[in-house]
């Protein structure tokens, strides 16, 4: 009844902005991703009678309030999949800043999906964890797989045909580089669940992100599918610049950037012009993640760490799927 699990963040490079069912978490376009090799959570759950409610306990803090509710409900979907009535004690780790914008939701339900389906003694294929992991957050049906995954954003209203897979595993492009500076490593003011619900009733612009959001996804299948660099980097900047630009035009206005942002973006666009290829993506948070290939990441990482607004840079390439994990945090 007990069972660890590790999950990385991974970063969109075509994003997922917008739902069309809340309950199920079902997005209205889908999304493409890259797992990273370094952003990650260790989650170990242990059912039984001895606990008379879940417990959540994160980064050694025990959490009450929406954090644990969103943890308990997620452990209720599973015992109900399951046919178990045990409750839980789960703990969690990440090596990196939570619900900062830099994807500890998406690690953290995917190793809590993979972590507590084991220790209830169900062992499901990655479809069906994907699936699981996509109705704690969205984006965590992703970091079920390694390297780079798409997710379909379904048809069918009961969210079946809307998991994640992949579609090139992370030794495929070894090369590929992502930079995440942390620019302010604190908890973020709006979460992207509420942000993306205000947006998609709100904003002018959300119309033009689902008309273009098909085109945004075959290029970067195709810049993936062929290594090529500038197809990627330039689909994933623009991507990101896009869904932004409907975070903006929110009423009211969803800003995620602080003065610290535009300072690592220009860098980036300096690093570019001086010959340096480089692109940037921004989720729901201040930090900018840096695009590049192995070759110039050393560079790009020292100019980036000088930045005074730096506190941190992390750097990562394409990295592994969830998986078990036989050392337990408890
Ligand atoms: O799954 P959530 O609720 O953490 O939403 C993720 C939203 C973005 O990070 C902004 C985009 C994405 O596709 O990961």
């Amino acid at each position: 009844m007990k069972a660890t699990a590790t999950a990385n963040a991974n970063i969109a490079l075509v994003k997922y902005w917008g739902k069309r069912d809340e309950k199920l978490i079902l997005p209205t376009n889908s999304s493409i991703s890259m797992t990273t090799d370094k952003m990650t959570t260790t989650t170990t759950v242990e059912f039984g009678k001895k606990y008379k409610s879940d417990i959540f306990v994160l980064n050694g803090k025990k959490i009450s309030g929406k954090e644990s509710k969103n943890v308990q409900k997620h452990l209720g979907l599973i015992r109900k999949i399951c046919k178990k009535k045990e409750k839980a004690r789960v703990e969690s780790t990440n090596n990196f800043p939570t619900a900062a914008g830099l994807a500890s939701s998406a690690s953290g339900f995917a190793a809590l999906t993979l972590a507590a389906t084991h220790a209830l003694c169900v062992s499901f294929d990655k479809k069906h964890l994907s699936i699981i992991a996509r109705q704690g957050s969205g984006s965590a049906c992703r970091s079920i797989f390694g390297g780079f995954a798409e997710w379909k954003h379904g048809e069918k209203s009961d969210g079946t045909d809307s998991y994640a897979h992949q579609i090139a595993p992370a030794e495929y492009w070894k090369e590929f580089t992502m930079i995440a500076t942390v620019v302010f490593a604190g908890e973020k003011k709006i979460k992207s669940r509420a942000g993306m619900k205000q947006t998609v009733k709100t904003s002018p612009l959300y119309k033009s992100w689902l008309e273009t959001a098909g085109n945004d996804l075959n290029s970067m299948r195709k810049g993936i599918f062929a290594k090529n660099f500038p197809i990627v980097g330039k689909t994933a900047e623009s991507n990101a610049l896009k869904m932004h630009a409907t975070m903006f035009t929110t009423k009211p206005p969803i800003i995620y950037w602080s003065p610290a942002t535009i300072k690592v973006i220009k860098a980036v666009q300096e690093l570019r012009e001086s010959g340096t290829e480089c692109y940037f993506t921004m989720d729901a948070g201040p930090q900018v993640k840096v695009l590049c290939l192995k070759k110039n990441a050393k560079k790009i990482q020292a100019k980036l760490s000088n930045l005074t607004e730096v506190q941190k840079t992390i750097l990562c390439a394409p990295g592994s799927h969830a998986k078990i994990s036989l050392e337990h945090l408890f």
